[in-house]
């Protein structure tokens, strides 16, 4: 059997990892062939592909980014399943391993659905798809946030400063809420809790009045109470979906406004996407990458291999589609103890 693997949509540590658990556990155990689609669903539409024998895995799953390359392209923009049907017939591939978010996922399920045969592994640093508990990557990106933030804690505490951390989260403030945690931030601010500009205020007035360099993270997509979107749009997003920025800078200039307190803005941007994955999600995307395995050995086509507690299930696609997996309330509270 002839498999073909892509990455698609933004990339995440620990996809090289997926590719090698796949690649590894199909050529030992089942004696498959691998190759990869270059660039995502481009090399899908394109027929653009790159052998994946054994050696071509290896030493990659400590490696950031993905060795098969990513684009935002859709599969049914100038491709279709006709055509990829046509490229796989000619190609001799049998099935797809499609690793990627919700719109990757999204588009797999459109194509399983008139016959293509695929399975999917998810991905976001946001860890925000529902139906798996924990998305690869995502630990790596708390840790990144989570050093950063040190480091701006030193710099504000030289300079009697307030310090804002501007982090990825778009729609959920998933690593906001883990990086503040881990770092001991004075506030933290996601998309999923109106917070208003004087509560902000008073946590940092109160961080301040005990000698500390306030601490402040905040998730990119937050919006503060009364204020209808503070953001600047940034170009687009792997969707094609308007990028949010400005709102560490926004907040830096009401804080300071405020309380009098000299503030600086950081955005962490992409630095938390690159680079070598943590053990964690290297073992997690391995885990992934070889359950797919099963997965297409089993003829589970239109499921996806996801996280549940300690294991890894299959699900259908469509648990992962439609509902955001945000940060319950629950959880906010339980942060927002340690605020101030
Ligand atoms: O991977 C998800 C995400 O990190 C979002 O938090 C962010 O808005 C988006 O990607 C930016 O991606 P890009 O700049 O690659 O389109």
């Amino acid at each position: 059997m002839k498999i073909g693997i892509l990455t698609s949509g933004g990339d995440c540590p620990g996809l090289n990892a997926v590719i090698r658990g796949a690649v590894l556990k199909g050529i030992k155990i089942h004696g498959q062939e691998f190759v990869g689609f270059r660039d995502g669903w481009r090399g899908v539409v394109e027929g653009d592909i790159m052998d994946l024998p054994r050696q071509s895995v290896r030493g990659i799953s400590k490696q950031g980014g993905t060795i098969l390359g990513t684009s935002r392209t859709n599969p049914f923009d100038g491709g279709g399943p006709e055509i990829i049907k046509a490229h796989m017939e000619r190609l001799g591939i049998d099935a797809i391993i499609a690793i990627g978010g919700e719109g990757t996922l999204a588009a797999a399920k459109r194509l399983t659905d008139v016959g293509l045969k695929i399975v999917g592994v998810p991905k976001t640093v946001d860890n925000d798809l529902d139906a798996t508990d924990y998305t690869f990557g995502f630990d790596t990106a708390v840790q990144i946030a989570t050093e950063a933030i040190d480091r701006l804690r030193t710099t504000g505490e030289s300079h009697h400063r307030c310090m804002i951390a501007e982090v990825m989260g778009r729609h959920v403030g998933w690593i906001a809420l883990h990086a503040g945690m881990a770092s001991g931030a004075h506030a933290i601010l996601i998309p999923e809790q109106k917070v208003s500009l004087e509560q902000i205020a008073e946590w940092v007035n109160d961080a301040h009045e005990r000698g500390r360099a306030p601490l402040v993270v905040v998730a990119e997509g937050f919006v503060p109470e009364h204020l209808e979107s503070p953001h600047s749009v940034r170009g687009l997003d792997t969707f094609g979906r308007p990028r949010l920025g400005g709102i560490g800078d926004q907040l830096s200039a009401q804080i300071e406004e405020r309380t009098g307190i000299e503030t600086r803005a950081t955005i962490l941007g992409h630095i938390q996407r690159g680079g070598v994955p943590t053990a964690y999600d290297r073992v997690l995307a391995t885990r992934l990458g070889m359950a797919a395995i099963d997965s297409v050995v089993d003829g589970h086509w239109g499921t996806m291999v996801a996280l549940s507690g300690t294991e890894i299930v299959h699900v259908p696609f469509e648990a992962a589609l439609g509902n955001l997996k945000t940060v319950p309330q629950s959880r906010y509270d339980e942060a927002s103890i340690l605020f101030g």
